[in-house]
Parts: C-alpha cells; sequence; structure tokens
C-alpha cells in the first residue's frame, strides 16, 4: 500500500466506466428522445448511477429526495434501487424537463415508485415532511445547493445517505478565471460542506465529483 494516492486520469474513468453496470436500453432510449425533445445531455453517467445505486441499497433507503429531475433518468435509476413500498421525490424546475420525466416515468419499471413535483427547490422542500427521508441527491442549479442542504437536515432521519453532484465544477474546480457562473457556488458548497458537524461526508471522484455522506446525530 502507498500513502500516496492514484492521480485519476481520463483513462481510469474509462476504465470504470468499461467494469460498471451499463445502462439499459430503456435508459438509453431515455437520453435518444430526450436529444430529439432539445432536452440537454447532462445526466449522471451509468458508472455514477450504479455507485448511487450501491449506495442505496446499502442504506436500505426507503425515500429519496432528489433535486434536478431532467427527463428522469437518476429518479429511475434510484427508484430501480428501492424496495416494494419505496419511493423517490424529485423535483424540477423547469416545466418541459418535469413534463417528460413523467412520461417516460410512466412507462417505465418503476412507475409507482417516483413522483415528479414540478417546482422551485427551495420551495418544494420547504413543503417535505421532517424526518420523512432517508436519501437525498442533489442535482440542480449549484446557487441553490446550501440551501437545500440547510432544509433536507430537517427532512432527512438520523442515518440517512447525503449526495451531491459537481463537487468537481465541470472541471473548473481549480480554474483562476472559470467560464461556468455556477463554479463560485460549487467551491462555496464544498466548503459549507466540509463545515458541517451534523454531516460526515467525502467527494468520491466518480462523473464531476459527488459528494457522499452520512447524516448523524453525535
Ligand atoms: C443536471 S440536470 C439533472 C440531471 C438528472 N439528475 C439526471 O442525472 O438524470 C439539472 C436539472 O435541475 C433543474 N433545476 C435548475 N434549477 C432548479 C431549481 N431551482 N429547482 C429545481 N430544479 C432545478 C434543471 O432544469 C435541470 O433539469
Amino acid at each position: 500500500m502507498s500513502a500516496e494516492p492514484t492521480l485519476v486520469t481520463a483513462a481510469h474513468f474509462d476504465y470504470v466506466r468499461d467494469h460498471t453496470r451499463a445502462e439499459d436500453d430503456f435508459l438509453g432510449a431515455l437520453k435518444r428522445a430526450a436529444a430529439a425533445d432539445g432536452i440537454p445531455a447532462i445526466w449522471i453517467s451509468p458508472a455514477q448511477a450504479s455507485l448511487m445505486q450501491i449506495l442505496l441499497r446499502l442504506k436500505g433507503a426507503e425515500h429519496v429526495v432528489e433535486v434536478g429531475t431532467l427527463g428522469g433518468y437518476s429518479a429511475i435509476a434510484m427508484a430501480r434501487a428501492l424496495p416494494d413500498g419505496g419511493r423517490v421525490t424529485t423535483i424540477e424546475i423547469d416545466p418541459k424537463h418535469a413534463a417528460f420525466a413523467r412520461r417516460w416515468v410512466a412507462d417505465s419499471d418503476v412507475a409507482g415508485k417516483v413522483d415528479v413535483i414540478e417546482g422551485a427547490g427551495d420551495d418544494v422542500l420547504r413543503t417535505l415532511d421532517a424526518d420523512s427521508a432517508d436519501a437525498c441527491f442533489l442535482d440542480a442549479d449549484k446557487g441553490g445547493y446550501v440551501g437545500y442542504l440547510d432544509e433536507l437536515r430537517r427532512i432527512l432521519r438520523p442515518g440517512a445517505l447525503v449526495m451531491a453532484d459537481n463537487a468537481f465544477a465541470f472541471g473548473e474546480l481549480f480554474a483562476e478565471k472559470p467560464s461556468d457562473p455556477e463554479v463560485p457556488a460549487v467551491r462555496a458548497f464544498n466548503d459549507h460542506v466540509a463545515a458541517q458537524s451534523w454531516l460526515q461526508a467525502a467527494i468520491v471522484p466518480i462523473g464531476d465529483g459527488l459528494w457522499v455522506g452520512v447524516a448523524h446525530d453525535d
């Protein structure tokens, strides 16, 4: 064992992809239909979906709250990892994205397990019951992440799984002059997560960097 970490390169990401369960035909078709509808291809990767499914299964999660549905790819993937009776509540601000996701969820094998709620993340989260979820996934506007996490602290049960995407800021985490206007918000969120005493979390270098954490009382 070496004390030095292995630097993860593009070749490692390809290798991870090639050694991870691939997406099925349904999710592939969802992506193609979304492209035909002009919906941006900003999905989580199949490898990230697989890791999230593993974490949800390990947690035994029954209710997941997601902010940022897009076309329903990650919501469907997560719902597949839940037991009978489990559900994903996924929040989407864009009516076109929400309508697309609803159609594809309805045709999926997890139709009864995903609720697509149209609205802004902060508005909808405020309506969710306290201690009602055991996992969450943030994948929407980065400027909202700090507020979403703070609200989720009320919604999540002790021991809940916390996941948040894009910790590496679209590859621009260390850029002096980032081109993406959301980069400062990602950096601020990363600092915020690291300062939370109720949340033990680490950035997993998969996709664009996935925060994975566990909420705890002690
Ligand atoms: C990166 S995409 C989500 C991808 C999706 N999780 C997946 O991998 O299948 C981000 C989505 O968040 C939505 N969004 C942006 N701001 C939002 C907000 N304030 N509240 C809820 N959704 C928002 C966007 O419209 C977009 O559909």
